[in-house]
């Protein structure tokens, strides 16, 4: 059980704070006196429960939630139009609205949604116009989501332990396989559908033996439990499998896709499933990579794999989502010829239009796997008769675990704006992942989510910024990484303007700022293995066969050029591959990515590569101390416990970076021997 004080940042953005101005606290309560709910449906009832518990935090008085309105008294209706009616708004869409009252009619909020989940999705979204404190007498909305699935993973085990966690464990497991006590899935289930997530896979990609029986008889009745709390929220379940089930617990000999025994396996164990969870969502798959069974061991492909369950979902509804973060761990790195980050795109591009119908395949955002910066991975535009959707990561497995503040928001963003030009100019990667540039029928985000069992859910709780921005981007992909920053703070840390400005700032700067010590112009991978905590400039596990920047005394940086190097340069469609093709025209952050150069060859900025190692890191550090010194001036403006926490952090960071700007303006100090120009000390 928590206490008060354990409570830190418990309620994230649904922290309800009482409204300090009256006239608007009287106009809320006024306008939201009684909530009528049209129709008996699950979401409409946690619709209109979550929104009376909103008000009555909010205004002190708890609306009355009734099905029949009286038309005298002011209310908020909340209802369901069906498809025909909204035009344009699919199937979650919503309006909200404000009917004007009359002589024998009092006002109304009218919240419709297309569905009961859009309904829902507008009760969220009246409940954020209170907290920020929107007036909400004349209300016009009209709302659908940007993309279809908005998914979240989680990489939980089934011993509680969850990979790549930063914020304590498993809310779902503990040693003993599935908690007793849900209240808390249920809290996560209402933080994220008030964002607009609408599915879930509760266990890791990497399906270990306890977690592949989750599919098996034994675990239906949990599991069925777990989906209907997420189910009350609009959040569908899926879960991640083990491609080599039926051996595994099957019983056969073997896995192959085109096997007749196999296929009726999947079969039944789909049949089974939705049995027992009629709005099953379906599976998500990671095969062939990171020592994951797959088709590969039957002379089978991806697109073989993927549509062996797509056949067994199908018949039900069911998704397969199949992960395309494919490669060779044991790769020799000296191999030109097999270029990580060329891996992606030549198992998938192939299969293009192959794939069943209900086949996603899920793309990570960039090449190689979640780095500080990398550039967009050119699967997206290499694909056009395929379902996609792109894969983000809110866990900062690389950007600092949530010990470090590095808000993503920024960085997604400039992921769903780059223009791959595949079908002309305006080819962005959030109109090929929506679907929408190639008309698909499905599409959308995943993510890799952040939360533990920590009482604030994210250990950092500023890290709860990345979560909310996750989706709101999901649900829409214009909103600008300002907008989203500003509504997170508002709805988490109230409305003051200072700590607005303070804390914006500090969350805006904070990837350039962990960038500019950590990992220069494109250079990944420098972490200690197995954890990767920490700098290690030649530590990362799967580069012991030869660095990965392949720094010398004389340069770094990898050739991925089509004439001379890899040839990644040339997955790209013309104008993002001229430029990345190009020495001149590269952009500095991803020169060495592409590029081989000396130390002193010279950036688009002016300076050497070397002058730029030494000064983003020296740069890099006093940056992170001013992220703490822009904290400490919101002592007294922020729950003291909150404010601690974020505190020690920062100043946990701010030494960190120290050691990250030693260690490698140490390592390539050595390597290249030049001085750094400003005379600064590097030991
Ligand atoms: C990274 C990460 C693994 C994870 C993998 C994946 O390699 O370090 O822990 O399993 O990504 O996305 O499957």
């Amino acid at each position: 059980m928590m206490n008060a004080q354990d409570k830190i940042g418990y309620d994230a953005w649904l922290r309800y704070a009482s409204i300090e101005n009256g006239e608007l606290r009287e106009e809320y309560r006024a306008c939201c006196s009684v909530i009528v709910i049209t129709e008996q449906t699950k979401l409409l009832h946690t619709a209109a429960r979550e929104l009376a518990e909103a008000v009555g935090a909010m205004t002190g008085h708890k609306p009355e939630v009734t099905s029949v309105r009286d038309r005298q008294v002011p209310s908020v209706m909340i209802g369901i139009k069906g498809k025909g009616d909204t035009d344009g708004l699919g199937d979650e869409g919503y309006t909200l609205q404000t009917l004007e009252g009359g002589q024998e009619e009092a006002e109304c909020i009218a919240i419709i949604g297309v569905s009961d989940r859009g309904a829902l999705y507008g009760a969220f979204h009246l409940i954020r116009l209170m907290q920020m404190g929107e007036p909400i007498n004349k209300l016009q909305v009209k709302e659908s989501p940007a993309n279809g699935l908005r998914i979240i993973n989680q990489w939980d085990n089934m011993d509680g332990s969850i990979e790549r966690g930063y914020a304590g464990k498993s809310i779902f497991y503990d040693s003993g396989g599935f908690v007793k006590d849900f209240t808390r899935i249920r809290d996560y289930a209402r933080l994220l559908a008030s964002t607009g997530i609408n599915a879930i896979s509760i266990n890791n990609v990497n399906v270990h033996r306890e977690e592949t029986k989750l599919i098996t008889a034994e675990y239906e009745r949990t599991l069925s439990k777990v989906a209907d709390v997420f189910g009350a929220y609009g959040i569908k379940l899926f879960l991640s499998i083990n491609f080599a089930s039926p051996i595994a617990i099957g019983g056969l000999q073997t896995a192959d896709p085109l096997d007749p025994e196999v296929r009726k396996w999947w079969a039944e164990r789909a049949e089974d499933l939705y049995r027992a969870i009629p709005d099953f969502g379906g599976f998500l798959v990671k095969a062939d990579s990171e020592f994951r069974p797959g088709p590969f061991t039957y002379g089978r492909d991806h697109a073989d794999g993927a549509n062996l369950l797509a056949e067994a979902l199908a018949p039900h509804g069911g998704l397969v989502i199949w992960r395309c973060f494919v490669y060779n761990c044991l790769q020799d790195w000296r191999d030109r010829s097999t270029d990580r980050a060329k891996a992606a795109y030549d198992h998938f591009t192939p299969l293009d239009g192959r794939f069943a119908d209900n086949v996603i395949l899920q793309i990570k955002n960039g090449p190689m796997d979640f780095q500080v910066r990398e550039p967009v991975s050119p699967l997206f535009g290499g694909l056009s008769h395929t379902n996609q959707v792109l894969e983000l990561q809110i866990t900062q497995e690389y950007t600092g675990q949530q010990k470090h503040v590095c808000y993503l928001v920024p960085q997604w963003k400039e992921v769903l704006d780059f223009d791959t030009f595949a079908a002309g100019k305006g080819s962005t990667v959030d109109k090929i992942a929506s679907g929408a540039l190639y008309n698909r029928p499905y599409g959308g985000l995943a993510a890799v989510s952040n939360i533990g069992d920590d009482a604030c859910w994210t250990g950092h709780p500023l890290a709860q910024a990345n979560l909310y921005g996750y989706g709101r981007l999901a649900w829409n992909s214009a909103l600008s990484a300002e907008q989203i920053t500003t509504e997170w703070i508002r709805l988490s840390l109230g409305r003051d303007p200072v700590t607005e400005d303070v804390v914006s700032s500090i969350l805006l700067r904070s990837w350039g700022i962990y960038e500019s010590y950590t990992s220069p112009l494109g250079v990944g991978w420098m972490v200690n293995p197995n954890h990767h905590y920490g700098p290690n400039v030649d530590g990362y596990e799967y580069s012991k066969w030869g660095t990965y920047h392949f720094a010398d005394h004389q340069g770094i940086g990898v050739d991925r050029t089509i004439g001379t190097g890899t040839g990644y340069a040339g997955q790209y469609h013309t104008q993002p591959s001229e430029i990345y093709n190009s020495l001149e025209r590269c952009p500095d952050e991803l020169l060495l990515f592409f590029h081989h150069v000396p130390y002193t060859h010279v950036l688009q900025s002016g300076k050497t590569v070397i002058q730029h190692i030494y000064d983003t890191h020296f740069d890099g550090v006093d940056a992170a101390a001013g992220l703490l010194a822009a904290w400490q001036t919101l002592r007294g403006k922020i729950d003291n416990a909150y404010f601690e926490l974020v505190a020690s952090r920062l100043t946990e960071q701010s030494e960190h970076a120290k050691e990250w700007r030693d260690v490698i303006n140490t390592y390539f100090y050595r390597k290249s021997g030049i001085d750094d120009r400003q005379g600064r000390l590097i030991y």
